[in-house]
């Protein structure tokens, strides 16, 4: 299956006003059929900082807004733990509609894949330079990939910063959710994401 992908679904002006409301006529790859509504980035328009996640889940797509569930809390604590205003960060994902699929009553999230991701660019480009951010962070695997290539790791390459056209200051870390899947070593995975921002934030100037 091939998806068009989203640039034809891009409005010819392209400020964030523009481009959260052309988003929900997107119909790039298939997600938009059974997702409740496009979930486009939220923040200040020029912030400078921007963090990218993988999807919208259950919460973001009954809401409309990122980061509004479990992982979105995990994510404000990290964020405030670091030293980072919330109002320093925009936050957006990589792809803009949830991709699930039942399990009894419940809308289990699924990874989306690669021609998702791919069909999806467009529109986190189109943000991307709307903002204008000094510095971008790929939140977990699918972001990492969308935004770097694959040749960028979050395991091998957390930590440091990349080469990146896309702002000043490029890195990963871990995606939020996998703080809340690890288990017995939450703490330390917690730790880590906090680590990784500050680590960013230092960065900034
Ligand atoms: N996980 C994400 O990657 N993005 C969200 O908006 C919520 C959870
Ligand atoms: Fe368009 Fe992205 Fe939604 Fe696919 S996931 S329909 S490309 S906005």
């Amino acid at each position: 299956m091939t998806d068009p992908g989203a640039e034809e679904f891009l409005p010819s002006r392209r400020s964030l006003k523009a481009l959260r409301a052309g988003v929900q006529d997107c119909r790039g790859c298939d997600l938009y059929r059974d997702a409740t509504q496009a979930v486009f980035g939220e923040g200040p328009a020029k912030a400078p900082l921007m963090l990218v996640g993988e999807t919208p889940g259950d919460k973001e797509d009954l809401a409309g807004e990122p980061f509004v569930g479990p992982a979105g809390g995990i994510l404000r604590k990290a964020l405030a733990e670091a030293g980072i205003e919330v109002d320093d960060v925009y936050l957006t994902n990589a792809v803009k509609h949830f991709k699930w699929r039942p399990q009894g009553k419940r809308r289990l999230h699924q990874t989306p894949r690669v021609g998702e991701m791919n069909a999806c660019r467009p529109w986190l480009e189109a943000e991307v330079e709307a903002v204008g951010p000094e510095a971008i962070v790929a939140l977990g695997a699918t972001a990492t990939r969308s935004l770097f290539g694959t040749k960028v790791r979050v395991t091998k390459d957390r930590g440091r910063l990349l080469e990146s056209d896309l702002a000043a200051i490029a890195a990963v870390t871990i995606h939020p959710s996998a703080v809340l899947r690890a288990g017995d070593d939450r703490a330390d995975a917690y730790a880590s994401l906090v680590d990784d921002l500050k680590f960013v934030a230092r960065a900034m100037s």
